[in-house]
């Protein structure tokens, strides 16, 4: 069991890495949330460490990753501060071909998208386990929702998704994501037109975003034990 945990780790790292070698100095660098992003977040400070880049700034996802990425000796700026990010690295939860990616398994969504559609290059870091020939064969759909609309969004959701839960977290207690909202997971199968049910989803009040990335990557990098393969936008 260790040794599978172990291979996954490494695959994660190797994702990470062929993606932080795209990093330049004096870039503004977006730095996604997760186990995979910690990987590289490793990585940018040990090259910062040597003077391999110079000058970059990091815009955090997520708290999380403020604090770890703050820690490893990154230096940080605020997304309101900036109007445009170079490149942003991230991971996902479920990718297919045509670079359409479930988000927010750590329920960094909100932050990750808006830090995303700031940014001139989106690079997805996953090992081959998360890609599917259609997104949402192997994840439900993370819906970030405001406290006031829970009970009526869970209702909207449960009419056109199979099964729909609130995420808890280890004590059973609603998770509550950096924005101060809930999450639902919703699960729909394999869904046959993204862009179509993530409009869908956030035309409706209560939604504050979803964990549907649709046209946002530019590239996604895959690592698996045959080396690196990747989904790219034409
Ligand atoms: C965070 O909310 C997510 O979007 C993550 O990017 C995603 O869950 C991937 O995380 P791992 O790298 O830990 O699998």
């Amino acid at each position: 069991m260790g040794g599978i945990l172990n291979i996954k780790d490494d695959l994660k790292k190797l994702a990470a890495e062929t993606a932080v070698a795209e990093i330049k100095s004096g870039m503004i660098v977006g730095l996604g949330t997760g186990s995979t992003v910690k990987f590289a977040l490793e990585k940018i400070s040990d090259l910062l460490k040597m003077g391999t880049i110079k000058n970059i700034i990091g815009i955090p996802t997520s708290l999380a990753t403020e604090k770890h990425a703050g820690q490893l000796g990154i230096p940080l700026g605020k997304m309101e501060d900036y109007s445009r990010i170079d490149l942003t690295i991230d991971g996902a939860d479920e990718v297919d071909e045509e670079l359409n990616l479930i988000k927010g398994g750590g329920g960094a969504l909100l932050r990750e998208k808006i830090v995303a559609q700031a940014s001139k290059k989106v690079l997805i870091i996953v090992d081959d386990t998360k890609v599917s020939k259609r997104i949402g064969e192997k994840w439900a759909v993370p819906i970030e929702v405001i406290k006031f609309a829970l009970t009526s969004e869970m209702e909207f959701l449960s009419k056109r998704c199979t099964k729909v839960d609130l995420r808890l977290d280890e004590k059973s207690q609603p998770c509550i994501t950096d924005e101060g909202n809930f999450i639902l997971d919703a699960n729909f199968g394999r869904i046959e037109n993204p862009g179509k049910l993530s409009l869908e989803l956030n035309q409706r009040a209560g939604i504050v975003e979803n964990g549907l990335f649709v046209g946002i990557a530019d590239k996604v990098i895959i690592a698996s034990e045959n080396g690196i393969r990747e989904f790219t936008r034409l």
